[in-house]
């Protein structure tokens, strides 16, 4: 039988708007699972009014009847958590066991790794990958090094944990120390507040890789939810500008522990344009008034950190390499109407390196290369209230024509605004993306 999973991924550098979509298909999912990442990701959903960001709790929990799942892939801070789930409770929305679990296994963020995260950024300074110093990096780091990492199960006994937070607390301070001469921790206050925090959070901690094969088995309907974009992938993105996770849906089966049978339908997030937090190469980069036009209009400025994001032109090389890289299925094209009000728009559909055009698109090569645009007319009017494809302008179909022709894929739905129903499905597969 045909699995009714979907992955929902961002196919640039982050911030596509894979809230709204999560938050779409959550209606029509029982599981929504959070595979990579961790608080540095920050998703925003407008739903009845009101605006939510979420930065580690998985979307679903705006809806009723959904398990969400916080996978062993992901690098889960306790503090933002607890932090996160009481601002949420106070708003009325409901987080218990019977809608969220925490894999016992995913990577506990500790206060070490933050402070790791900043004095190394400070440290390198013109160097600096230019993070959300959420301590990610650092994190994952430990994941791999293994003697010194925490995971969420040791959060649960009091005895390993400070014994734990002991021995590694007393490297970490000898190392920041002699490194970058800073202050030591106070190494039995972090053991106390994380035993804290691991008695509020234990009722929800659980074998989570059980619980969602097991959902697999039963054919019930799993959404994979990804942070950040497929750009900024350990392995696949622009490295070393990028975060430390596997967050393509090629990162979905070790970080959620399922089969890759289990990915089913590949939803690709996308901006009409691009934009990109924190430093690395970005050729279709509008240093310039267009830039700014972008910025202004599509509230450019960073979730989690409130940094101004860098704005530039579509640029479908990108795309087709990350949708081709996770198997897209379908394409998802966000803040169309942001585009509105501009005469031309461009689009980079190739890129020249020491005069030659590119044939096979490689992430190392991204500073060097120079850009072949398309320039496409723009339309002037306000799109945000369209329902339908063929309301949109002219100029403004032909932009989403052209986007799937490069692409070579369908644009399954085209939003044009935050609220939920600003939505145009044209030619959706994806059962509840409307
Ligand atoms: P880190 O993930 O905090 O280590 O940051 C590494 C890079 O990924 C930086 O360029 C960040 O700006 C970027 N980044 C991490 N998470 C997100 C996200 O959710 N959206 C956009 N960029 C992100």
């Amino acid at each position: 039988m045909k699995s009714r999973n979907v992955t929902v991924i961002g196919l640039q550098w982050g911030d596509e708007g894979k809230g709204k979509i999560v938050d779409t298909l959550a209606g029509t999912s029982r599981y929504v699972v959070r595979y990579c990442g961790g608080a540095n990701a920050g998703h925003t959903i407008t739903t009845g009014g009101e605006r939510f960001a979420l930065h580690l709790i998985p979307c679903g929990i705006l809806h009723k009847g959904v398990m969400n799942v916080i996978a062993n892939g992901v690098a889960f801070d306790p503090e933002v958590a607890v932090h996160e789930i009481r601002e949420l409770q106070d708003r009325g929305v409901h987080i218990g066991p019977d809608n969220l679990s925490i894999s016992s296994t995913a990577q506990v963020v500790m206060p070490w790794h933050k402070q790791q995260d900043l004095l190394s950024e400070q440290q390198l300074s013109a160097q600096k990958i230019g993070t959300t110093a959420r301590g990610i990096g650092p994190c994952y780091s430990d994941k791999a090094n293994r003697s010194t990492a925490v995971r969420v199960g040791d959060l649960l006994d009091e005895k390993i944990l400070t014994q734990k937070i002991r021995l590694t607390g007393a490297i970490k301070n000898r190392i920041f120390a002699a490194l970058y001469e800073a202050e030591p921790m106070d190494i039995d206050a972090i053991a106390e507040q994380y035993t804290r925090l691991g008695r509020d959070l234990g009722p929800m901690v659980r074998n989570t890789g059980a619980m969602v094969r097991d959902a697999f088995d039963n054919a019930r309907r799993i959404l994979f939810e990804g942070g950040q974009g497929s750009m900024l992938d350990i392995d696949h993105g622009t490295y070393p500008f990028v975060t430390s996770s596997s967050v393509s849906a090629c990162g979905v089966p070790s970080g959620a522990g399922v089969p890759p049978k289990a990915v089913g339908q590949v939803v690709g997030v996308m901006k009409a344009y691009t934009t990109r937090v924190g430093a690395g190469p970005f050729p279709t980069e509008q240093d310039n008034d267009t830039g700014e036009y972008i910025r202004q209009k599509g509230k450019e400025f960073g979730t989690t950190t409130g940094r101004p994001r860098r704005c530039g032109w579509l640029d479908v090389c990108v795309v087709k390499y990350t949708a081709d890289l996770s198997g897209v299925d379908e394409l998802a094209l966000m803040l169309l109407d942001v585009l509105s009000g501009l005469d031309e728009i461009k689009i980079c559909k190739a890129y020249t390196y020491k005069g030659k055009t590119v044939k096979d698109f490689d992430p190392a090569l991204m500073g060097k290369v120079e850009c072949i645009y398309e320039t496409l007319p723009g339309w002037s009017e306000d799109i945000s209230d369209c329902k339908r494809l063929e309301e949109l302008p002219d100029n403004a179909r032909n932009y989403v024509r052209r986007v799937s022709e490069l692409i070579s894929r369908p644009v399954g739905i085209v939003s044009v605004g935050p609220g939920r129903d600003q939505t145009i499905t044209t030619q959706t597969q994806i059962e509840g993306l409307v």
